[in-house]
């Protein structure tokens, strides 16, 4: 058992893992997601949807070159972490992984222990928001190489965060440290736009959300778009996940929501730093 457990508390990563089907999740956790999945039925394949842009995103990366990535808010181990994706495209690629959940992190030591490369993909339990120790914790491990792009991932978790945290500072200082070349790739949770019934489902999600250990915040796309800064946008830019990138594979979860892809209340994009 992790240290710093909190079993009191349903908590966003475990109930995220239920819903990708995962195993590490305890009953507190499933009995929130059962209700999130009563309020808002299609939050499940809106994880999926997820994971799959997440997918798609990881490729686009490798493919223009960037084989180290730093995934800030990694969550639980699932199918195609972002080292399995990367490493299938380009086998002598990094991966450093950052969470503050001690059992998303104690699962991911489990699997790099058992499939991973000590040299090239290790873990950290850390809160993103501790920009400079993170960033300091990452290059220590010897696995990110600080002179050469890398990809970062905020995926699916700068919505837990709160306005007061000052994300778009943390977001900022990310950008600042990245080398020229790196990869910023975002998703994130939004309310606007989407139509009125997955609207008023999600704002019940929102609410029972609060009963978690971690409370979510959707934004506004404007509010999105700016964690980028000045960061040139990947095209189509930021759009719902399942109008990114649509025939580049990884697509199964995300083509039920092809003709209605603001339904799954979330935007997503990759900006580059030039
Ligand atoms: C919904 S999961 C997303 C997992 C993965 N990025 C994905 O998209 O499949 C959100 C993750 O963010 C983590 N998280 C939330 N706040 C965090 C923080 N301040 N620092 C690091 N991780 C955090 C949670 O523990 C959880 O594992």
């Amino acid at each position: 058992m992790p240290t710093g457990l909190d079993l009191d508390h349903p908590n966003a990563a475990r109930v995220y893992d239920y819903f990708l089907g995962g195993t590490a999740n305890w009953a507190i956790d499933r009995m929130l997601g059962d209700k999130l999945l009563e309020a808002v039925p299609i939050i499940q394949t809106g994880a999926r949807v997820n994971r799959e842009f997440l997918n798609r995103a990881v490729r686009y990366c490798v493919r223009r070159g960037i084989t180290q990535f730093l995934d800030l808010g990694s969550g639980t181990p699932t199918v195609g972490n972002v080292h399995e994706v990367a490493d299938k495209l380009e086998p002598g690629s990094r991966c450093v992984y950052v969470d503050l959940e001690p059992v998303a992190v104690a699962h991911a030591r489990i699997l790099l222990d058992q499939h991973g490369d000590p040299e090239r993909h290790t873990v950290l339990h850390a809160d993103l928001r501790d920009v400079k120790r993170v960033w300091k914790d990452a290059v220590a491990t010897g696995v990110l190489d600080p002179s050469r792009p890398i990809g970062l991932l905020m995926v699916s978790v700068l919505h837990f965060l709160h306005p007061q945290d000052g994300v778009a500072e943390v977001a900022a200082e990310y950008r600042d440290l990245l080398p020229p070349g790196s990869h910023l790739i975002i998703s994130h949770a939004t309310l606007d736009a989407v139509p009125d019934e997955e609207r008023s489902q999600f704002e019940r999600g929102v609410e029972l959300y609060r009963l978690s250990g971690n409370p979510a915040h959707p934004h506004h796309p404007d509010v999105i778009r700016g964690y980028f800064g000045d960061f040139r946008m990947v095209r189509p830019g930021l759009v719902w996940l399942p109008d990114w990138h649509r025939d580049a594979g990884a697509y199964h979860h995300s083509a039920r929501l092809a003709d209605n892809p603001s339904a799954c209340c979330f935007l997503g994009g990759i900006g580059v730093k030039d």
